[in-house]
């Protein structure tokens, strides 16, 4: 019997190598890890579907498909925020949004009054002690930017936002290239390699 949660997501490919401070050693090491969260996402489904083969969860069977589905939100997340993060990177370096993408610095400057306003904020919500995610959001109802703090990877994401820019903040992120205490050099680097474009779609709603 066929169920609505047969279909599997792939694992996508992302064309970054050669970026200065973040090595090809940690991305080719990163890719890895995400193809660990898909794989997990879509047993996780799988084995969910499963109990609703016959259209009901059991009493019984109802303390492993809430351990399931409760884990599912941790995978999950860690997939789709892992795809944005890479989405989001460059191989090439830049100093900042270009100067035709008018909409994406209207925005930032309209919610943060301007762009060094933003980064500084986006950049202290990475330097935050802990294990997650900083990522920007546009609340879709307004069209304001803000910077949210997401713990691990399920935790902090604002329902209805919309990701413009996504940055790994786990110590697998950087460990191999830059010290714990480091965080912030690697946060300067990441910054670097930011792809304004796909930042720029996002805001249209284009990616
Ligand atoms: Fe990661």
């Amino acid at each position: 019997m066929k169920t609505k949660n047969d279909k599997n997501y792939p694992v996508k490919e992302f064309p970054l190598k050669g970026l200065t401070g973040i090595s090809d050693k940690t991305l080719e090491m990163h890719f890895k890890l995400y193809e660990g969260y898909v794989k997990a996402t879509n047993s996780l489904t799988r084995q969910i579907g499963e109990f609703l083969i016959d259209g009901q969860v059991d009493q019984e069977e109802m303390p492993a498909y809430s351990e399931l589905t409760r884990r599912l939100g941790f995978e999950y997340n860690g997939m789709v925020l892992h795809e944005l993060y890479f989405e989001n990177l460059s191989s090439q370096e830049s100093k900042g949004p270009q100067q035709g993408q008018i909409s994406l610095q209207k925005a930032i400057e309209d919610s943060f009054g301007s762009f060094d306003i933003w980064r500084a904020d986006f950049s202290s919500v990475g330097k935050m002690r802990g294990v997650g995610w900083a990522v920007c959001n546009i609340n879709p109802a307004n069209g304001r930017v803000s910077n949210h703090w997401v713990s691990l990877h399920e935790f902090g994401n604002v329902a209805g936002f919309r990701p413009l820019l996504v940055m790994d903040v786990w110590e697998h992120a950087y460990l191999m290239d830059f010290k714990p205490s480091e965080r912030g050099e690697y946060i300067e680097r990441f910054l670097a390699h930011v792809n304004w474009d796909v930042f720029a779609k996002r805001l249209e709603g284009q990616s």
